[in-house]
């Protein structure tokens, strides 16, 4: 199946290891939160789900990496996961984050449209 390409946000919207961008998408026909981050100059996304629990992992809104700058951090029990893959680092978790595809050219990062991932429809 094809994938679409729908435009996020800025790339200086996106600092490294600060503030998440929020987006919404259908994932298996739910809508739910997402979050775009730059880590060490890449952008990457992923659903806002920790692994532990199905819930949202900001208590602070788009605050996902912890005081190091280096790992996402779940902000209920703690969980760890790795900015590059979101994969377990440490805690509670119970596999990794749902990884989302983007890309970033001439300045605008994009997110990409999957089998299981679609855009809301308004
Ligand atoms: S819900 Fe994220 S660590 Fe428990």
């Amino acid at each position: 199946m094809e994938s679409d390409a729908i435009d996020l946000c800025a790339s200086g919207d996106l600092v490294d290891s600060a503030l998440a961008v929020p987006f919404d998408v259908v994932y298996q026909g739910q809508t739910c939160r997402a979050f775009a981050i730059r880590y060490q100059g890449q952008v990457h996304a992923y659903l806002n789900r920790c692994s532990h629990v199905p819930m949202e992992m900001d208590y602070q809104p788009d605050r996902f990496f912890d005081l190091t700058g280096h790992w996402l951090i779940c902000s209920t029990h703690g969980a760890m996961y790795q900015p590059q893959t979101g994969a377990c680092q440490g805690g509670p978790c119970r596999g990794g984050l749902v990884k989302i595809a983007v890309d970033e050219s001439q300045g605008v990062v994009r997110w990409h449209t999957a089998h299981n991932l679609k855009p809301v429809e308004y």
